[in-house]
């Protein structure tokens, strides 16, 4: 599985339910990862999406314990464990874990990479990605070109995790 998320200088992801900032570029680089994939997100991240619609040519997969949450055109898992027991059915390049905070942290262990725009500015976020650079399972294996939008400048980089995914996928495998 593969986590995807756009960072500021302090892993900062979202503020007040919502982006801390739309480029265009890493929108375009979104759809075309995830586009005829299976991405999973956080209910709250679902209500940040444009008219609440699931994301198109993918199929959707909502986390959310609300019994009354059962938008059309999504699958909601109750639980992390309904959500592991869906995902064994798909193959596993084909998950893209979107977010928000809570699931990016609670699908970290299952995941073996991680696609991420490092937008090169500090917001006041209230809600973060956890620190790759901090963490020994992972490595930065790549980076692209500084890309800039109006004033901001960005890149896209990939980390990849060093250790400790087979023993994830054991647990995986178990659930
Ligand atoms: N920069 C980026 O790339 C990016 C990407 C995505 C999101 N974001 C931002 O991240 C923020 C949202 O993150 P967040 O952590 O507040 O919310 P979230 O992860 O999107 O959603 C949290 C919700 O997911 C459900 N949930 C979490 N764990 C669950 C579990 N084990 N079982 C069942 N349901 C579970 C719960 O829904 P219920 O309350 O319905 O039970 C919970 O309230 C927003 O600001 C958003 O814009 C940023």
């Amino acid at each position: 599985m593969k986590l995807i998320a756009a960072v500021d200088r302090n892993w900062a992801i979202g503020k007040g339910g919502q982006l801390l900032v739309r480029i265009p570029m890493d929108q375009k680089f979104f759809l075309q990862e995830t586009l005829g994939k299976t991405v999973v997100m956080g209910r709250k991240t679902f209500e940040d999406l444009p008219g609440r619609q699931p994301l198109y040519g993918r199929t959707n997969v909502v986390l959310s314990r609300d019994p009354e949450f059962s938008p059309k055109g999504i699958r909601v898992a109750r639980s992390l464990e309904e959500a592991l027991t869906f995902l064994r059915g798909v193959p596993d390049d084909s998950i893209y874990i979107i977010g928000g905070e809570s699931i990016y942290r609670m699908f970290l262990p299952y995941c073996s990479e991680a696609e991420i725009t490092a937008v090169d500015y500090r917001y006041d976020g209230d809600r973060f990605f956890p620190d790759l650079d901090r963490d020994p399972m992972w490595r930065l294996t790549g980076e692209s070109d500084e890309e800039t939008y109006f004033d901001l400048t960005f890149t896209f980089r990939r980390y990849i995790r060093t250790a400790g995914v087979g023993e994830d996928k054991a647990l995986n495998q178990k659930i």
